[in-house]
């Protein structure tokens, strides 16, 4: 995901027991490669296997060029992007939009499994428009080029973020392909990925938003589908714990200026539905370094702690 799939939350991911972890979309675009968002993005040293790069574009030629570029870069895997919905992607005919142009969609498979000799995975959505879902003739498409696996999200580009994802033609995907299906949209629990694995048949779940701020989510699934019981949900301290530990990983990787920002939105994740995090959230914002940053974030731990907040109310809060 552009903006929070970097690489200390991927590694954070996979601590917790993600199989894979995607990084953000890269554009094609050969004269950004050297932006600096491209080269956090394109960042994955000492990144625990399998590494993956999402890469975004709607040329064939540029993108086999760009699948080549990350794999020289260390991708084991090459994710192409066709399901982003955001209107300046879509403008380019990149991301969702080239969902509404089947022989294009044909041509980049191609051009990219062919460009490189690590598996080629596509993310995608159900159509461009509700009503004129193409997701099955894609699939077999992606099949047929040799794609090694396709993650879909339940939703069109008219549906943006809206409704509920639809596993039904999840399912259909499932049953007329033989690729391994990976579903995805608001699964947001244990018990929704156990019934969204039960209902589609996937052979593999992607987990999104319900794991910003929550990184543990993956072992509370993985635990689930293993035992069928829940676990426990993290303790105060153990959340404290590990949201120092990823703005310690932040703050390195982003540096003093952007590592403070870019922190602020995890923070907010983090405490969100926590006693008091309303105005603590507020003050966060105001403080501009991450010394006092690491410092705000520990005392508000410390104050929830020292209230006796109790660990159930937390579970309930956090789940
Ligand atoms: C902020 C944000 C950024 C995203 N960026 C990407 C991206 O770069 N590549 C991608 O394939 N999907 C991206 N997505 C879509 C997610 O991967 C996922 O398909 C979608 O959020 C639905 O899954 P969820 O309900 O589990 O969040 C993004 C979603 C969000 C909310």
């Amino acid at each position: 995901m552009a903006g929070v799939t970097d690489r200390p939350f991927r590694t954070l991911c996979k601590y917790f027991g993600a199989g894979h972890a995607v990084s953000e979309m890269m554009t094609s675009d050969k004269t950004l490669r050297m932006s600096k968002k491209s080269l956090y993005r394109a960042n994955f040293d000492g990144e625990l296997a399998p590494i993956s790069a999402q890469i975004a574009g709607s040329d064939p030629i540029d993108l086999a060029e760009a699948a080549r570029y990350q794999v020289e870069n260390g991708a084991q895997i090459v994710d192409i992007n066709m399901g982003c919905p955001a209107k300046k992607v879509c403008n380019k005919l990149a991301g969702s939009a080239l969902l509404q142009d089947e022989d294009l969609v044909a041509r980049i498979l191609d051009a990219v499994v062919q460009a490189v000799d690590v598996p080629v995975t596509l993310k995608t959505r159900l159509g461009f428009l509700n009503g004129k879902e193409n997701i099955l003739r894609v699939a077999l498409r992606a099949e047929q080029a040799g794609i090694s696996a396709l993650a879909l999200h339940g939703r069109t580009r008219e549906d943006m973020y809206l409704n509920t994802a639809r596993y039904g033609l999840i399912k259909e995907v499932k049953d007329t392909v033989g690729i391994p299906i990976i579903a995805n949209g608001d699964i947001d629990s244990p018990k929704k990925a156990k019934w969204v694995l039960d209902y589609t048949g996937a052979d593999a779940l992607m987990i999104g938003r319900a794991a910003q701020g929550r990184p543990w989510i993956f072992r509370e699934i993985a635990h689930y589908l293993k035992t069928g019981q829940d676990r426990a949900a993290p303790d105060i301290i153990e959340v404290r714990d590990v949201l120092l530990g990823h703005l310690s990983e932040l703050y390195e990787f982003y540096g003093e200026y952007s590592g403070c920002r870019i922190a602020r939105k995890h923070i907010s994740w983090y405490t969100k539905g926590l006693r008091g995090s309303n105005p603590f959230r507020q003050s966060m914002y105001q403080v501009e370094n991450t010394a006092d940053q690491a410092k705000v974030v520990a005392d508000y731990f410390t104050q929830l702690l020292d209230f006796g907040v109790r660990i159930d109310e937390i579970q309930t809060e956090l789940s």
